[in-house]
């Protein structure tokens, strides 16, 4: 079974942190504790995690990582979801992030755009009411029962 769980500020964070450690070789840092920290779990297991925090009139993703062995399996998707489902439920005015050159693809997908280049990566950024997560618009599914006609 496949469940996300929030961590608020003042959590224990070590789930969240073991998959940090685990993809980017990085522990807590200061911003975790004005921070929320959401984590995924296959079977019980965490194996994917990403963080969301307010600074300066936007919301920041940052650390959204999923273990190798688990990836392409819509996992890091889930994780990119209920982000933007958590900063969207908050009114964010916009979200933001910064990723490796090479990986905006995935966040393009769900309506992030370039607004900065910065060395190795790129900011991303899309505005508050932009952000749609009608998992159906873009499926290529036809006959599905969830379709709303
Ligand atoms: C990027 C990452 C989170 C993706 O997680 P994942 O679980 O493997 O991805 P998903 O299975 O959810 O992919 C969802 C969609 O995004 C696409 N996608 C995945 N990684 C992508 C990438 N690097 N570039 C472009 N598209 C990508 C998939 O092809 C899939 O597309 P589809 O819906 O058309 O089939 C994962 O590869 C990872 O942890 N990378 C290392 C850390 C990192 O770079 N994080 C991002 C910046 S903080």
């Amino acid at each position: 079974m496949i469940q996300g769980k929030w961590f608020p500020q003042g959590s224990d964070l070590s789930e969240a942190l073991s998959i940090r450690r685990a993809v980017f070789d990085q522990g807590r840092d200061a911003l975790d504790d004005l921070a929320q920290n959401v984590v995924v779990y296959q079977d019980d297991q965490p194996v994917a995690a990403g963080r969301l925090r307010w600074e300066n009139g936007a919301f920041w993703l940052d650390w959204i990582g999923v273990l190798p062995a688990c990836r392409g399996k819509k996992l890091g998707d889930l994780v990119l979801r209920l982000l933007l489902f958590k900063a969207q439920s908050h009114f964010a005015r916009e979200v933001r992030l910064l990723c490796p050159r090479g990986t905006e693809g995935f966040f393009t997908r769900l309506g992030l755009r370039e607004s900065a280049s910065r060395g190795n990566s790129l900011e991303l950024w899309i505005p508050g009411e932009e952000i749609d997560l009608d998992t159906c618009k873009a499926c290529k599914k036809a006959n599905c029962p969830n379709r709303v006609p």
